[in-house]
């Protein structure tokens, strides 16, 4: 009697088990595909120092996607899932760079279907007579389709004045966005404070956009880590005392508190300037090896 209930037993818990493996297996191709898309969302962005919330945005994307697309296979209504974002922050900090990324990671997570990246400005946008703005604004947003829309300094559309046409631009986004919002996203940037004035032109305008990113000014480690990151991309690397002399003249920056400080542009700037520098430097030196040539050195450090 034992016996039968030990095999009575044994066999419940074996369809248990068996139960338990199928559903597990399931879940580890889910886990694995999932964590791939995860682990490629940080090396996709990994050459950017900081930038976390960049990531977190795109993971967020990518699940609520994930989620969709599943909820379809059941049957049941999927989420809206808007896409639109808002891009804010000083020059240099990452703005147009990250956009041009996320078009592509966008489209690696396939959730865009071409993933390309058209850069719009004003003159591309307002027309110089009635009716050709909306035309030209429609017209732009249909050639993104598939891909990224990147309105850089967007707010140069709202400083004409009542009479000027860039209102109506504004007006056919705002519509356009309602009605484009999978497969499209538009990507309005610029300096912070004018992106909210921006805002105000329109009342509709901000609940169109579902991501709002910020992008800080960098700190001295941040821009220091960027500036090895830059050099290292080029092969070259800062010696110690290089590094001060950058270290130095960013701290007396940042001191200064300049309004226009270009952030990592200026960084990339001081690399590119030093690099010929030193190309100056070893053209009547002696001492060429594998380790001179890639050395930036503090003499080399070019900061006018
Ligand atoms: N977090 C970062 N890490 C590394 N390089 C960066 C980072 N942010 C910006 N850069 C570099 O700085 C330069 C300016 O960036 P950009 O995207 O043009 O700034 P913005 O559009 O905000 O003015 C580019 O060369 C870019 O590669
Ligand atoms: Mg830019």
């Amino acid at each position: 009697m034992n016996m039968e209930m030990v095999q009575q037993h044994s066999g419940k818990i074996n369809i248990v088990l068996h139960e338990q493996q199928r559903n597990q297996s399931i879940i580890t191709s889910n886990e694995v595909m999932n964590h791939k898309k995860l682990r490629y969302i940080d090396t996709a962005f990994s050459d950017f120092i900081g930038l976390e919330h960049i990531k977190s945005m795109m993971k967020e994307i990518y699940a609520l996607k994930h989620v969709n697309d599943e909820r379809e296979q059941y049957g049941m209504k999927k989420n809206k899932q808007v896409l639109h974002m808002m891009f804010r922050g000083n020059p240099g900090t990452g703005k147009t760079t990250i956009a041009r990324q996320v078009a592509q990671v966008l489209f690696e997570l396939n959730v865009l279907s071409k993933g390309h990246f058209i850069e719009a400005e004003r003159a591309d946008i307002v027309g110089e007579y009635i009716g050709q703005t909306a035309q030209k604004t429609r017209s732009l947003i249909q050639k993104a389709q598939g891909g990224v829309l990147f309105i850089d300094e967007a707010y140069s559309l709202g400083r004409g004045g009542h009479k000027d046409f860039g209102r109506e631009a504004i007006d056919t986004i705002v519509k356009q966005m309602e009605d484009y919002y999978e497969d499209f996203v538009l990507i309005l940037a610029g300096y912070p404070e004018e992106m909210e004035r921006f805002l105000y032109l329109n009342p509709g305008l901000r609940s169109r956009f579902a991501h709002h990113i910020s992008f800080k000014d960098y700190t001295i480690n941040e821009l220091m880590q960027i500036a090895r990151k830059m050099a290292e991309e080029k092969e070259y690397e800062l010696t110690v005392g290089a590094e001060k002399e950058i270290s130095n003249h960013l701290q007396q920056i940042l001191y200064q508190n300049k309004i226009h400080f270009s952030n990592a542009r200026y960084v990339r700037n001081i690399i590119e300037k030093s690099i010929r520098k030193q190309a100056m430097r070893l053209l009547t030196s002696d001492d060429i090896t594998p380790v001179t040539i890639k050395q930036l050195i503090r003499d080399d450090i070019e900061l006018s």
